[in-house]
């Protein structure tokens, strides 16, 4: 494009003054060659015989802009991007208006949409300049003080490799079949799930009321195929300085790339998407964003990784966790039933000294009960034995009463649950997402 395209379009004008599409490729050419004041007037003109013309409410924007009419510029984003009838460099621009308004917190915000929407706006000189402005308010740290390595030591020295197997785990027999058909499988066998065309990937979500062993399961799981585990809490993501949540998820997942096999456990994962006010996560939206690119595996490679996730809270989560090739299995971890609650038990009274204890006895009293619920009964008897052991200077065992009274001054703790979640099983159970519940409540077959 040079001038003489400009003059030639000068002409035709003077010929035909009414014909808007060749008026508007007018001011563009204006625009685009920096004869920004002219391009103004050319887009008015425009927008006065057709005032609803998109392209010419964001060529305008953008003249308002060059001209240095900051808040004409600021007003007419807006309303476009009200109007939902934005497009990804009305954001940048908004980005770019609120840097010069020294509002840095702004700028990262609509830079951020504007990449998300489009990665090739990316520009690092307007990120650097927004990210100076926020060292310089105080709101983030200098770029230097974030090396990659001390970042990812400080984080995560806490990889672990659990020894406890689904063996230690009691009960929940379906669930552990699905887990290890879903992603212990497909992570053992890769060539025969490549043959069969299967794609390996995507995460396991569990849900259910607390303690009902989703945690414990997750590191099993992890100990069962010998993977390291890193359990991720969300104050391990959330942070404080503007852009740290999304480095400190892209940290978590280099970590996991460079310890395969590992089992990636997001504990309470909701919470990476609810709804806060205050400063930290007014970002939410980047770091369910930032979170779901990770899970994706776009830039880097998930293999070998086993993504798990769990929730008390499954109504809380962001839908788009449940895409397909992210969180698409979702399984449901029930309180044990009776025979899982007989190896809870089990499980928990291996090491303690017992006489007289009748197992069966003590799981048909603990109907509704968490494995959490069932140990809490252990840890209470125990104790109780604690002053009679120290008087006599040896081991007083635990009894079948202790255990029943410890049961009688224990409430089981899934019932509030149930409550909560029979409703949203009752009332938002979209795509029959809840039937699980519904099916343990005997509401549904
Ligand atoms: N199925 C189970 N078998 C053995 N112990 C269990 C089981 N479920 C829960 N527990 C006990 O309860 C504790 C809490 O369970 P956890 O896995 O944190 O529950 P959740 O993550 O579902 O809230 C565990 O550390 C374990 O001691
Ligand atoms: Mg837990």
């Amino acid at each position: 494009m040079n001038n003489s395209y400009i003059e030639n379009l000068r002409t035709a004008l003077t010929v035909s003054p009414e014909n808007m599409p060749l008026r508007k490729m007018f001011a563009t050419a204006l625009l685009t060659e920096g004869v920004t004041n002219e391009a103004e007037i050319e887009f008015k003109k425009i927008l006065q015989a057709t005032p609803t013309d998109l392209d010419s409410k964001l060529g305008l924007t953008k003249a308002f802009f060059a001209n240095g009419k900051l808040s004409e510029a600021e007003i007419i984003a807006e309303e476009l991007i009200a109007a939902e009838q934005s497009s990804a460099d009305m954001y940048l621009l908004i980005a770019q208006i609120a840097l010069k308004k020294d509002n840095p917190h702004r700028a990262f915000e609509f830079y951020n949409t504007a990449i998300s929407i489009d990665k090739s706006l990316i520009d690092n000189s307007l990120a650097d300049a927004i990210n100076d402005q926020l060292v310089k308010q105080g709101l983030a740290k200098p770029i230097s003080t974030i090396s990659e390595t001390d970042e990812l030591d400080s984080i995560f020295t806490d990889i672990e490799k659990p020894k406890i197997k689904f063996a230690d785990v009691g009960g929940m027999s379906i669930v552990k079949e699905e887990i290890a058909l879903k992603v212990i499988h497909p992570i053992k066998n890769p060539q025969i799930y490549a043959a069969f065309g299967k794609k390996i990937g995507g995460g396991v979500l569990l849900y259910g009321p607390p303690g009902c062993g989703k945690t414990m399961l997750a590191r099993a799981t992890a100990g069962e195929i010998s993977a390291n585990f890193i359990n991720v809490g969300i104050n391990d993501v959330l942070d404080m300085w503007i852009g740290g949540s999304e480095k400190n998820l892209h940290d978590i997942f280099q970590t996991a790339r460079a310890s395969t096999p590992s089992v990636l456990f997001f504990d309470e994962v909701d919470a990476l998407g609810a709804n806060r006010s205050d400063l930290r996560n007014t970002n939410g939206r980047f770091v369910i964003n930032q979170f779901l690119d990770e899970l994706d595996g776009v830039r880097y490679s998930n293999d070998g990784i086993l993504i798990l996730a769990a929730t008390n809270t499954p109504w809380y989560l962001d839908p788009a966790f449940r895409r397909p090739g992210r969180f698409d299995r979702i399984i449901f971890v029930a309180p044990p039933d009776f025979n899982a609650r007989v190896e809870v038990f089990k499980i928990h009274l291996k090491s303690v000294p017992t006489e007289g204890i009748e197992i069966e006895d003590l799981a048909k009293l603990t109907d509704t009960f968490s494995g959490a619920d069932i140990k809490a009964i252990v840890d209470i008897a125990v104790e109780s034995k604690l002053p009679q052991s120290l008087k006599l200077g040896r081991v007083v065992p635990v009894t079948q009463f202790d255990l029943k009274q410890a049961i009688k001054n224990h409430r089981s703790t899934t019932k509030e649950w149930f409550a909560t979640a029979k409703n949203y099983a009752l009332y938002a159970n979209h795509g029959g997402l809840y039937d699980d519940i519904l099916k343990y409540l005997k509401i549904k077959n």
